[in-house]
């Protein structure tokens, strides 16, 4: 393939993995103060996997790279760099990636992470792209990786429902055919940082005695004013990254928008001005797995067999950060 004739970047393979064990509403019922009916009504899940003490964000991230590798039918020879989008690293230092390097035995090519909130898979295929077109790197193993279940405050209702663990993926190489990536949109708030954070553990308020007691460790977030940016800026971006494709919302076949809460994902459907059955929302299985959600939609919608050549998919996310972005890509 000469330069000359590259066009865009291609995912050339998909998958995930999650760990065995479930967390129903029904389990979560007997631990703290709330209901199926509410969760279900509220969120949409019904589930979410949740990774065991000994489980960490790395494991999860090498057995996802392995599924994939081998869905696109390759090795970790056939890659040249690691990215790991994540929230829940394994250690501050080393990244993440470096820890998946090592279990992938992927020796000495790059690796690093990622840290966009839940639009860290966005990011990380806007960094790919770019890095693939300028030839820095021919072939990129993406990864989501979280472990949310271990930054969750098992006491507080607001949160602890929502989230669950998994590692999802691509692998992405340049294509001198008429289908990839063709249009991306992203942008940070960082004056809203606040409102969704793990306020304690990095160097502003270090781990100690009183962050501990204050339970700084866990997430925290301010659900209602979340909700109201997730789906404004979701919108925003989903419109605009179809508008830079030269497209229009009749071109959409699929829209994968960042699976937060199933009322977010209808209200950037509508914003979009799509029909339901083109919003795909998984969430009801593994409730908000962050950067893991938009890989593991894509993976369940390729292997159902409903996507076809040419199908125009936009997937959109919104995280901490603020982060929100968008692509629109062509299968
Ligand atoms: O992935 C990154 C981005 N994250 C998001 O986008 C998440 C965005 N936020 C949300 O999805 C929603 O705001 C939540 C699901 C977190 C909360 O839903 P909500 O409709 O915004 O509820 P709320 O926070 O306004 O709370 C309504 C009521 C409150 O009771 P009062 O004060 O009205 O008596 C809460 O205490 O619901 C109560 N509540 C619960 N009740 C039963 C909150 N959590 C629960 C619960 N079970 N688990």
């Amino acid at each position: 393939m000469s330069y000359k004739s590259i066009r865009w970047i291609k995912i050339i393979g998909t998958g995930f993995y999650v760990p065995d064990k479930i967390l129903t509403n029904a389990d979560l019922e007997k631990m703290v103060d709330t209901s199926d009916e509410w969760i279900t009504t509220r969120t949409g899940i019904k589930e979410r996997h949740i990774a065991s003490p000994e489980e960490i964000t790395s494991d999860l991230a090498i057995e996802a790279g392995r599924r994939i590798l081998k869905d696109a039918g390759l090795t970790v020879d056939d890659i040249d760099l690691i990215i790991v989008a994540t929230s829940t690293p394994d250690t501050i230092f080393p990244s993440t990636a470096c820890w998946v390097q090592r279990g992938l035995k992927a020796d000495h090519i790059p690796a690093f992470d990622v840290s966009a909130g839940c639009t860290g898979f966005i990011y990380g295929m806007i960094l790919a792209e770019s890095l693939i077109l300028n030839r820095t790197n021919k072939r990129i193993l993406l990864l989501g990786s979280e472990c949310l279940t271990k930054i969750t405050n098992w006491n507080d209702r607001n949160t602890c429902v929502l989230f669950g663990d998994a590692a999802a993926g691509v692998v992405l190489e340049a294509t001198e055919e008429d289908c990839g990536m063709l249009s991306s949109y992203w942008k940070a708030d960082g004056n809203l940082g606040e409102l969704l954070i793990q306020p304690g553990g990095g160097v502003r308020q270090p781990c100690s005695q009183e962050v501990l007691q204050q339970e700084l460790r866990y997430l925290s977030m301010r659900g209602n004013e979340v909700f109201k940016h997730a789906v404004k800026c979701m919108g925003e971006a989903a419109v605009e990254v179809v508008k830079k494709a030269g497209l229009q919302k009749e071109d959409i076949d699929y829209l994968i928008p960042h699976q937060a809460n199933a009322r977010i994902i209808d209200a950037t459907g509508r914003r979009v001005k799509l029909d339901k059955e083109k919003v795909i929302s998984i969430i009801h299985k593994y409730g908000n797995v962050s950067v893991a959600t938009i890989p593991i939609a894509l993976h369940e919608i390729k292997e159902s067999g409903r996507l076809k050549p040419e199908d125009i998919i936009v997937m959109v996310a919104f995280g901490a950060g603020f982060t929100w972005g968008a692509v629109t890509y062509k299968w």
